[in-house]
């Protein structure tokens, strides 16, 4: 009996073994076989599987393509559609830009810790100019991406800062698309160091959220190329995103997701693009024609969306070819996910390890914009009157998307405590009893509407006057903190949000009265995600620490900076404008709408057609700024530290460019304690034929810690691309022949160091094709030259 059971075990085996060859052998089997045998096997409902996102399933909220089979990590954002036949799984995707971002679908998350660390926003780690750093940042995130089992993160974001009030520049980097660029190529190789996959986004002129998904955006192609599609280029080139996501506005009357030229010409044949492309999440209107614009992936993927592909394809209207080539650009970049390598992951991420690299991040990218007086570092013996709601609540993030799930976020009022100061409890009981009490009357709504319509914060709480003048009496210095924050689904507003509102108004006073009277210093602090007026306080307080949104160590960041621990060495990536209305797209900001035209969308949401025409053109923030001699508040790059350092024996290795030049400058401590620098190189080109800004960023620097005395010399090459601007009449970028000035400095209008080069002869430094070019006319603003 033994013996007829071993032979009957061993011929089942031989059995399925030969039944597993068979189907081997007619079935293609994704990562043994090649991808177009694997597509050629194909039906073509399973081709549109891999095209059409499997839906989206989150709190209150639940809607599958075609796929039922339940997701592999519950709460985040999107997953494909597996296709099991042909060993091909589903892959998972996560928000955003500054943690992953998952929603607690059960309290066994929260109970088993799912929570993740909690970066400082994009803004924040763009203010270090510091490529390393950022890159450490993104090897951490990485890890914790890898560790939660997902295999993209939906960011980094890197849209530019068009406008003060867009409403997710928190998400986003700079005014700048050369820091944009660089920032976003610097956390995207460390987030991809990990064998996990980044999404940059939002592709492309996504700068707005009013109208968002309706939003014509009318721009010149020099503009696009110069400014709003030259971030997104540098970070291709510089670091290979596994994805994109275009964005939901149209660019000249085209959807972007739909937009052959966008996403085929320009990323993929121009720029050499070899990832996929795929829309934000419902994004665009036409499923067919983004499959033709060469946009891989619809997410999050609807029923709609699959008929519409399978109907056109039947009717002759969609050459299945089409699908073939967007089939193949996603299954390529999969074979490097962890999920096809099926990495076993543990939920386990060392969140204590990725609490210094947050804390340290946020410290060393801060901006201290004023300290007259010298009256930052804080002293550890003083003892500090802390004022200001979000003091006592951090603000570590924007809302929408963009937040994250942390465990928790140190306040400026424990990093103090942490940090050995003297603060005052009875003041952080009131606060505290204040915003408990606000929080009992305005519950938090379900996890999804939070993100498109979050719980506004309490207002400024009112300290009364004389209990200010008692604080005065026995503190040392106060601290005023001014918190912002905003997200995705809606721009800011001037009133009460990029001006102070009436309450932090009257704070402010109270408490610059009080303090100042018994001489003593006011330091404000500013707990914010895109800019806001400080011209209206600047001159009655004594230092203004600019903390943006620092991430869940937050409070521990600031401390170490206000307390010396970490010389301040940030500086703005942005710039902060006199005022409002000096700011170049505010009269095109956000828009026009015709409500007459409204449609049902999405969810039976109304949507108002809205329409934007970029008339400022390639002068967007300092490039306005400093060409037009518009003075701003704190113009971008500026940043100061504890110390002072010099700028000394600038050289350009030749006085002529030939292909490539190298400039040279020494920078030295000259002041008292460790430091570092940010080092700015600008060139101003010859404007004999096309009209160019005064100046513009072409490469940046930021020292090793230099001790006091301690000297290090930093070296800047430039190559043809640097001194080209786009020429729309032959859609080419040109160098033109002439003078160019390299200028060197601490700030786009702090320049130390100025020397100069001439170029003989034009430089087609590359010829592209005519691609997005407007409809219509648009009356583009023209440098001071008429041209
Ligand atoms: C946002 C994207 C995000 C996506 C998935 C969209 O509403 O615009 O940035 O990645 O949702 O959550």
């Amino acid at each position: 009996m033994k013996f007829f059971l071993s032979n009957l075990s061993l011929l089942c085996s031989a059995f399925c073994i030969s039944i597993l060859n068979y189907a081997q052998n007619t079935t293609p089997q994704f990562g043994k076989d090649a991808i177009p045998a694997i597509i050629k096997a194909m039906t073509l409902e399973e081709k549109v599987k891999m095209v059409v996102g499997k839906g989206f399933s989150v709190p209150g909220l639940s809607l599958s393509a075609t796929d039922e089979t339940p997701d592999k990590i519950a709460g985040i954002s999107g997953h494909t559609q597996p296709l099991a036949r042909l060993g091909i799984p589903s892959f998972n995707l996560a928000d955003g830009p500054s943690g992953v971002h998952r929603f607690m679908m059960s309290a066994k998350d929260s109970a088993d810790n799912l929570f993740s660390t909690a970066w400082p926003v994009g803004t924040l780690l763009a203010s270090s100019w510091d490529t390393a750093l950022v890159k450490k940042v993104g090897v951490a995130f990485g890890e914790e991406i890898k560790a939660y089992g997902i295999d993209f993160i939906l960011g980094p974001g890197v849209n530019i800062h068009r406008n003060p009030l867009g409403g997710r520049n928190f998400e986003y980097y700079s005014e700048d698309p050369l820091v944009s660029g660089k920032t976003a190529a610097a956390i995207i190789n460390g987030i991809q160091s990990q064998g996990v996959g980044a999404t940059i986004k939002h592709y492309a002129a996504n700068n707005q959220e009013t109208n968002r998904n309706t939003l014509n955006t009318i721009v010149s192609e020099r503009a696009l190329r110069e400014i709003y599609l030259r971030n997104f280029e540098i970070a291709v080139k510089n670091s290979q995103p596994w994805a994109i996501m275009s964005s939901y506005n149209y660019i000249n009357d085209t959807y972007t997701s739909e937009s052959r030229d966008l996403i085929t010409t320009i990323l993929k044949d121009e720029w050499g693009y070899k990832g996929f492309v795929m829309t934000d999440w419902f994004g665009g209107k036409d499923p067919v024609a983004q499959m033709k614009a060469g946009n891989n992936l619809l997410m999050p993927g609807t029923p709609t969306q699959v008929k519409a592909i399978i109907d056109a394809v039947k009717s002759g209207q969609l050459s299945e070819s089409v699908l073939d080539e967007n089939i193949e650009g996603i299954l390529k970049v999969m074979l490097q996910t962890p999920t096809f390598k099926a990495y076993a992951y543990a939920n386990r991420p060392d969140l204590k390890k990725h609490e210094q690299v947050s804390r340290e991040a946020a410290a060393e990218s801060m901006v201290l914009l004023k300290n007259d007086g010298n009256s930052l570092p804080i002293k550890n013996s003083m003892s500090i009157a802390v004022f200001g709601n979000h003091a006592y609540d951090l603000i570590a993030g924007g809302t929408g998307s963009g937040d994250v799930n942390k465990a928790y976020a140190v306040s400026l009022a424990d990093g103090l405590k942490n940090a050995g100061y003297k603060t005052d409890k009875d003041e952080q009981q009131a606060y505290m009893m204040y915003l408990k009490d606000y929080a009992a009357k305005h519950p938090k709504k379900n996890p999804l509407m939070e993100i498109m319509n979050p719980t506004p914060y309490a207002p400024e709480y009112s300290v009364e006057k004389k209990t200010v003048e008692e604080k005065a009496a026995h503190s040392d210095i106060a601290i005023f903190y001014i918190g912002r924050n905003a997200g995705e689904g809606s721009d800011r507003k001037v009133a009460d949000d990029y001006q102070l509102t009436s309450q932090e108004n009257e704070m402010l006073l109270n408490i610059t009265d009080a303090f100042h009277a018994k001489h003593k210093p006011v330091i404000v602090v500013l707990n914010i995600g895109g800019v806001i007026d400080v011209t209206s306080f600047r001159d009655k307080v004594d230092a203004i620490l600019l903390a943006w949104q620092p991430g869940q160590e937050g409070g521990n960041a600031i401390a170490d900076v206000l307390s010396g621990k970490v010389d301040p060495s940030g500086k703005l990536a942005t710039t902060f404008p006199a005022s409002y209305k000096d700011v170049s797209s505010a009269k095109n900001f956000p828009g026009k709408e015709f409500p007459e035209k409204a449609t049902t969308g999405m969810f039976g949401m109304k949507q108002i057609p809205g329409e934007v025409t970029y008339e400022e053109g390639i002068y967007v923030g300092y490039r306005y700024f400093n060409t037009f001699g518009v003075k701003p508040v704190y113009e971008f790059g500026y940043g100061l530290s504890y110390t002072t350092f010099g700028y000394s024996q600038m050289k350009l290795n030749s006085s002529t460019f030939t292909g490539q030049l190298t400039a040279t400058v020494t920078i030295t401590n000259t002041g008292k304690v460790a430091g570092k620098e940010v080092v700015q190189l600008y060139v101003s080109a010859p404007t004999n034929k096309l009209d160019k800004p005064s100046e513009e960023l072409k490469g940046f620097a930021k020292t090793d810690l230099l001790q006091p005395g301690k000297s290090q010399t930093i070296t800047f090459t430039l190559v043809p691309s640097d001194l080209a601007s786009f020429d729309t009449n032959s859609s080419s970028w040109v160098a033109d022949a002439g003078n160019y000035t390299v200028k060197i400095g601490a700030s786009s209008l702090n320049i130390k160091s100025t020397a100069s080069f001439n170029l003989a002869k034009d430089i087609v430094v590359e010829k592209d094709h005519k691609a997005l070019a407007p409809q219509e006319n648009i009356n583009e603003l023209k440098g001071k030259k008429a041209f």
